[in-house]
């Protein structure tokens, strides 16, 4: 890889979505810098793009911390020299009544899915618009353009992002900077395994499949305007015709009631 790469911060770099996106834009020729709160995962991570071939570095920031997000943009600059592409992807789930959600909770939810993403776009915005330009990537979700009971906490923060990326991609494009969100259905990560379990978390989407579409994003392969949310679900082609859709929906909804408060994200 030549020294001048660009380089891409990811958050949420460790697993799931966030690492398939770190391993493909690695593979693409990005410097990848690899965030999340734990070292393992980001470490496990950065060991497979130097195998490809490929610059990594694993900078343990917890997102919802100021200082933390300034000192590892700060951290990228010092050792990679430049900052072109964010992914924001660092994000938290858990389906309740908002009447079993305590403060805790909530706050928790909107820090980590939200205000993280405001914290990492203003220090990034900052480096970008020196440098005339840059894509930042904020991962919402479906549950981002339509609320779904016993999620109150998850949709306002995922609803907050394509809001936050509207009003920032208008506010930066003078400055060569664009701004998009990705919003996906059910995908067979952690995180979806923690809401609806094992056996239908492996009817979402492979991350590798939202993955290839941040990439496409990122590079300007898939053109949008910027301030666009983009939707990657693949539950229609998973069960094929409407009738077969049906009787999974309903299948789902049996499961979900059984097991109230779980849901899908
Ligand atoms: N899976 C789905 O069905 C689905 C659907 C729509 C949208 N999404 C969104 O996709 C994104 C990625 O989630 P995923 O499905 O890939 O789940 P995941 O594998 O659980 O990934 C979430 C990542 O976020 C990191 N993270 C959590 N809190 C953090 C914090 N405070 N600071 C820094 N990193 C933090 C976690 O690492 P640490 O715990 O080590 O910090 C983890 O690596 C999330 O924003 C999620 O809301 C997922």
């Amino acid at each position: 890889m030549g020294a001048g790469a660009k380089v891409a911060v990811i958050t949420g770099a460790g697993t799931g979505i966030g690492r398939a996106t770190a391993l493909r834009l690695a593979g693409r020729g990005f410097a990848v810098a690899l965030c999340g709160r734990r070292p393992a995962p980001l470490l496990a991570v950065r060991r497979l793009v130097e195998e490809q071939g490929g610059r990594a570095l694993a900078l343990p920031t917890d997102v919802r911390e100021r200082a933390q997000v300034e000192a590892m943009v700060d951290q990228v600059l010092g050792s990679l020299g430049r900052l072109d592409v964010l992914v924001n992807n660092a994000g938290v789930a858990r389906a309740l009544p908002v009447l079993e959600t305590g403060e805790d909770l909530w706050d928790d939810q909107i820090a980590t899915n939200l205000k993280g993403v405001y914290l990492c776009c203003r220090s990034a915005v900052a480096v970008m618009a020196k440098a005339r330009g840059g894509v930042i990537v904020n991962i919402s979700s479906v549950l981002g353009r339509t609320g779904v009971a016993n999620h109150a906490a998850y949709c306002a923060s995922k609803f907050g992002v394509i809001g936050l990326t509207q009003a920032l991609a208008e506010e930066v494009a003078p400055h060569g900077i664009r701004v998009y969100a990705v919003c996906p259905g059910a995908t067979d990560t952690d995180l979806h395994r923690g809401i609806v379990g094992d056996e239908l978390a492996r009817l979402g989407m492979p991350p590798q499949t939202v993955a290839e579409t941040i990439v496409g994003v990122v590079t300007g392969e898939t053109v949008l305007p910027t301030g666009a949310s983009l939707v990657i679900d693949q539950s229609v082609d998973l069960v094929g015709p409407a009738g077969r859709m049906k009787r999974l929906r309903q299948r789902v909804r049996g499961w979900l009631a059984a097991h109230r408060p779980r849901g899908g994200c």
